[in-house]
């Protein structure tokens, strides 16, 4: 971490107690307003009216062409380092929630290479990691005929030569301000192909709005697409985003959550007991040392992670959410019942994506979400 600042976000790098808003300064990007609030579908899906989803870039675009019945994209995608957990997934819920409301076209990008550079892990262990991810996508349930899957080194045909004409306009200079020092040449050359996804749906469908909607440590990736779709290519304009804070690791604190840190995370494939174990054990609490004491004076809902988790996702209802941050704090709501709801919330919902989760072959199963022949034309120089 550099010593002026207290906290650092870069994609490969979240160190310190995370400013949300400085980091907004930092980044160049702007807080969600509630008038831009009041232009998504409503209600907005939890995750934009409690604010998880709290800045953006270019919403405005976004929201006028989807309510417009214009073509606007989504991009949002994951790198496949190892199973997936709770975090991970939200921002693809979301997205589903803005295609089945706008009619968006959803583009799901993974970037296998990126990990490999990124990670001690070989392509074999990646590859199984992709595969195991794929089916976590696919049970998300977006509309195959207005969704894409694209993996960097399975769909190398059409990503490398448009990553390569980006790439001439990245410096290394650039890479280093924007991600610190690349351990190696694939990491520098790496956010030619994250713009590359950002910018996919626009070469495929024609110049329209894109948002893409991810962590706020993957603005620095926003960025550099913003700029070479400004400099390079007339046919698409600046992909905008709507940036999320990082659902909060069991153990609390303002981190993201994350699966190489020592405590476990939430699998999407854990079942009930193992979800409730995890939340029991290890879910941060903001109760009080002891029942009485916890009668007495009551919890914090802000610090809690039980409570955080149904916040930003696993309860839907507002009135619940309230009630709850409500009891918690007159010490009526115990930090045991708390969790136990938490974890039966949490449970419910994995329980529906386990059964929507394809088993059986993957290649099968992801065919119908791949690029077709016809739009492989569209993207792909023609050399022969
Ligand atoms: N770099 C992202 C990660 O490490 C994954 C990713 C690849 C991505 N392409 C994307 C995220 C496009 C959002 C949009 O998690």
């Amino acid at each position: 971490m550099n010593h002026a600042q207290d906290f650092t976000v870069t994609p490969y790098a979240v160190e310190g107690e995370v400013d949300y808003d400085r980091l907004l300064d930092r980044f160049g990007a702007d807080a969600l307003t509630d008038e831009q609030l009041s232009r998504f579908p409503q209600p907005p899906h939890p995750l934009l009216r409690r604010r998880v989803f709290y800045a953006g870039r270019d919403v405005d675009r976004f929201t006028e062409a989807a309510n417009e019945g214009g073509t606007a994209s989504v991009v949002t995608g994951r790198g496949p380092s190892g199973p997936m957990h709770l975090g991970h997934i939200l921002p693809f819920y979301f997205a589903k929630w803005l295609q089945e409301e706008t009619g968006a076209y959803v583009y799901v990008p993974l970037s296998d290479d990126e990990k490999y550079f990124a990670k001690d892990l070989t392509f074999d262990e990646i590859r199984e990691a992709t595969r195991d991810n794929v089916r976590d996508l696919l049970a998300v349930g977006f509309d195959p005929e207005r969704t894409r899957i694209v993996v960097d080194t399975a769909d190398a045909d059409v990503i490398y030569p448009l990553a390569a004409e980006f790439a001439k306009d990245v410096t290394p200079a650039t890479v280093e301000a924007t991600y610190g020092e690349p351990p190696n040449v694939g990491l520098s050359f790496y956010p030619a192909i994250q713009a590359t996804h950002l910018l996919l749906p626009q070469l495929v469908h024609g110049r329209h709005p894109t948002t893409v909607p991810i962590a706020v440590d993957q603005d620095p990736h926003v960025r550099l697409a913003r700029d070479i779709a400004g400099k390079r290519r007339h046919d698409v304009e600046k992909p905008g985003a709507l940036l999320s804070k990082f659902l909060p690791r069991l153990g609390g604190g303002g981190g993201k959550m994350s699966t190489s840190d020592e405590e476990p995370s939430v699998l999407l494939t854990d079942d009930r007991e193992a979800v409730r174990e995890k939340v029991m054990k290890y879910a941060y609490s903001g109760g009080r040392a002891d029942v009485e004491e916890h009668r007495e004076k009551g919890g914090d809902p802000d610090v809690d992670v039980a409570y955080q988790l149904l916040f930003y996702f696993f309860e839907e209802d507002d009135a619940t959410v309230e009630r709850l941050a409500r009891e918690y704090r007159d010490g009526e709501l115990l930090t045991g019942e708390l969790k136990e709801y938490a974890a039966e919330r949490i449970a419910d919902f994995l329980a529906t994506h386990q059964s929507r989760r394809p088993d059986g072959d993957v290649s099968e199963a992801v065919a119908p979400y791949r690029l077709t022949e016809e739009e492989r034309g569209r993207l792909r120089p023609d050399v022969f």
